[in-house]
């Protein structure tokens, strides 16, 4: 079987055969998700907990509506209510529900590193919903299986991210899949909100749109993350919206048949203007919504497989011993 992994915690520690196999089953969870009967029995019987450390409207609702097609008991864990307001540790409260045996865990933190971490604390499969700075791995396969379907292809494709590099994990997740995958990634925006290494990262670099949008398959546009800035990184969102917001003259610069997308949530006005986020020639936002719901299908299912695989092995050892 091509998919290995043990937890989904980043697209840097998958190869491009783990990342193709995600992807293959989730365009058959598309045509499920299409039908009136959306059901599946591969996680029945298995329990999925949701913790959200940090707000979420898409990842959040799309996890928990996949993990209800195929048949998983889910629960989200309400954080504003729960015992961490109480001042319990991370690791605390993964303890406390790990004793209740759960089989997947789904985990958004605002620590990069943090839901690694975790995953070393507990016996069940554990996704990364995204953690800080760091990776957001079922973002960049949505996106991947969004671009797959619209260009035919992964690799061979110039694949401008715009905006707030530095603050973003989606853009992270991105380079590392679509570098494994052979695409060209360039990187746009204003030095302030790009990672001074950057230019080691394998990507091309652009202070410009015109410049970075020129003749691109695919622009991804990415929010202001001031939830993670502690200063000013822009002048005004009237200056960055008229040197960086993708507009119809910016979008220009693209191939013709180039595809807009972005993670939301967006602010329209500040980094994409509202006509090109609802032109349904160009923009491909509500498919990646749909995406979205397949791949965390099609992920926690491999999961399942893995996990359930592991404790098969770990059962006839402890025979063996007895
Ligand atoms: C992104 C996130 O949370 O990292 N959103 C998402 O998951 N759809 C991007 C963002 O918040 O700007």
């Amino acid at each position: 079987m091509a998919f290995r992994a043990r937890h989904l915690l980043g697209i840097e520690g998958l190869g491009p055969d783990e990342i193709t196999s995600v992807l293959d089953l989730a365009d058959n969870y598309v045509d499920l998700n299409r039908q009136d009967v959306k059901h599946d029995t591969a996680l029945s019987g298995l329990t999925q907990i949701n913790m959200f450390f940090e707000n979420s409207t898409r990842t959040q609702a799309s996890f928990e509506i996949a993990g209800k097609r195929l048949g998983a008991d889910v629960m989200n864990m309400a954080v504003d209510s729960s015992s961490v307001k109480k001042g319990e540790t991370l690791i605390d409260t993964a303890l406390t529900l790990n004793a209740m045996h759960p089989d997947l865990l789904v985990v958004r933190h605002p620590h990069s590193g943090a839901v690694s971490l975790l995953a070393q604390k507990v016996n069940c499969a554990v996704l990364n919903a995204g953690d800080g700075r760091h990776e957001h791995p079922t973002q960049a396969l949505l996106d991947a299986l969004t671009i797959r379907r619209a260009k035919g292809r992964l690799h061979r494709l110039t694949i401008a991210i715009c905006g707030d590099i530095a603050h973003s994990r989606v853009a992270r997740s991105n380079i590392w899949l679509l570098s494994k995958m052979e695409s060209r990634v360039r990187l746009v925006g204003p030095p302030t909100l790009m990672p001074s290494d950057a230019a080691d990262w394998g990507v091309e670099v652009y202070g410009d749109m015109a410049e970075g949008l020129k003749d691109a398959d695919v622009v991804m546009m990415l929010r202001l993350q001031k939830e993670r800035m502690d200063g000013g990184f822009i002048p005004s969102e009237r200056e960055y919206f008229h040197r960086f917001g993708l507009d119809p003259a910016k979008l220009a610069h693209a191939k013709d048949d180039a595809i807009v997308m972005h993670p939301g949530p967006m602010n329209r006005g500040v980094e994409i203007d509202g006509t090109i986020a609802d032109d349904i020639n160009r923009s491909v936002i509500q498919d990646q919504v749909e995406m979205g719901v397949a791949v965390r299908m099609a992920a926690m299912r491999l999961l399942a497989e893995n996990l359930r695989a592991d404790r098969a092995e770990k059962a006839s050892l402890k025979s063996v011993d007895a």
